[in-house]
């Protein structure tokens, strides 16, 4: 059998890239790099947005803050990203390498940092021209320093943000974690709708952005993204926010990087889009992403959060009885319903979401229909003893919608 050989790893050998397993690993590498002080302060500052972040409490200032400390000499700044990303380099270089029909002539690389995925642009297409922006000034000239220390000339790098960058367009726009950076917030809340509604209204977050991104994409050229939303209603937001835009995604690119971050599990997912001349309809869009997740699922008798969703979006057929759950202000808390299975007749659905809790469904055999419906009305008479309201919704056409009152 033939073996796709591990260039990305070749390249992190080559930069002296070692991804650190663990906290204590990249402290050891920045002490004997760049001194304690310094390994210390870093590292410090690299825990503590991971935090934040984790936390929802990352702003742009705290990026470009971290960036700007980051790369502040070009030893600290490889040293770090390679000790903590090394393992994302390596697979997105893999990636990349395995679908180079993506890539023109001209490639404009949004948010390239200190440039090490750059430089494997340039180093992996030599007939291209790479045009390289960042947000942070530090993180430009250690790019700069990057590529001269490898020999590389076919790639310019600007101090720009992209919403500063003149309005030309390229063969290629590429794009490696820089959405979560630049999205808008969430107005109002998706939870206990189907999956296909919450992408829509989660679309909203990403327009702007994939606006930007898709503006300097050439007519029938490509845009790539690389990025950390995890398989979910943001992922099917970002693609539906880019299939708005003209952009047709290519199924067979998608792929999803699975990577260690010193000693986390961290899934990033990779895909390419066309720029095409119509707007992708959202059907076909939830289609890509729906095939794209279904032969992952499990078929276990219980589900939780987002792949509970995603049977319930895909194989739910008509609804037995169900209510959403308001609380005295009006507010939406939770949601039961009771639905027959499209593909299994002798199934049926039980989802379950209150606020705070995972969503969770359950499969059931046919026979209980009736002792399922008894327990859901057990289940609103606890709920109204707390002052829960319930309102019925209806399912029309695979929507669910509030019953009139
Ligand atoms: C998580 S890092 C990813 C770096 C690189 N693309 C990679 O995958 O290794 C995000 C980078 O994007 C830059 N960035 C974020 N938003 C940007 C914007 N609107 N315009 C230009 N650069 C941006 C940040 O300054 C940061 O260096």
């Amino acid at each position: 059998m033939k073996q796709t050989p591990d260039v990305g790893l070749q390249y992190m050998m080559e930069l002296g890239i070692k991804p650190a397993k663990n906290a204590d690993g990249i402290l050891r590498q920045l002490r004997e790099r760049v001194g304690n002080t310094r390994a210390e302060e870093l590292a410090e500052a690299i825990f503590d947005r991971r935090d934040r972040s984790a936390l929802g409490q990352k702003s742009a200032a705290d990026n470009m803050n971290f960036y700007d400390l980051k790369n502040q000499d070009f030893e600290s700044s490889i040293t770090l990203s390679g000790a903590h990303d090394g393992d994302i380099f390596r697979k997105t270089c893999n990636w990349i390498d395995g679908h180079r029909e993506a890539f023109g002539q001209t490639i404009l690389d949004v948010g390239c940092d200190c440039g090490i995925i750059s430089c494997f642009l340039a180093k992996s297409f030599p007939q291209s021209h790479i045009t390289s922006i960042d947000l942070s000034k530090n993180a430009i000239a250690v790019a700069r320093e990057l590529a001269e220390r490898l020999g590389i000339h076919n790639v310019t790098f600007l101090h720009s943000s992209i919403e500063a960058l003149p309005p030309e367009e390229y063969d290629t726009v590429f794009s490696s974690r820089t959405v979560n950076e630049n999205h808008d917030q969430l107005e109002g809340t998706t939870q206990f709708l189907l999956l296909t509604q919450q992408g829509k209204l989660c679309a909203q977050m990403f327009q702007q952005y994939a606006e930007r991104l898709t503006s300097h994409v050439k007519p029938g050229g490509h845009l790539v993204t690389i990025e950390r939303l995890e398989r979910d209603r943001l992922f099917l937001g970002y693609c539906l926010a880019l299939s708005d835009c003209h952009m047709n995604l290519c199924s067979e690119s998608y792929q999803e990087l699975f990577c260690r971050e010193s000693g986390r599990d961290s899934r990033l997912q990779a895909l390419y889009a066309t720029k095409e001349g119509v707007c992708q309809q959202a059907e076909q869009t939830a289609d890509f992403f729906y095939g794209t997740f279904q032969d992952q699922i499990t078929w276990l008798p219980q589900h939780l959060d987002v792949e509970a969703e995603l049977i319930l979006e895909l194989s739910a057929k008509e609804l037995i009885r169900g209510v959403y759950l308001h609380n005295q202000q009006g507010a939406r808390v939770g949601k039961l319903a009771l639905y027959t299975s499209k593909y299994e007749e002798d199934d049926l659905f039980y989802y379950q979401g209150f606020l705070g809790e995972p969503v969770r469904l359950s499969r059931y055999d046919l026979a209980r229909r009736d002792e399922l419906i008894q327990f859901l009305s057990q289940e609103l008479d606890t709920f109204a003893a707390g002052q829960i309201t319930a309102r019925a919704f209806q399912f029309l056409d695979g929507q669910e919608q509030p019953e009139p009152f």
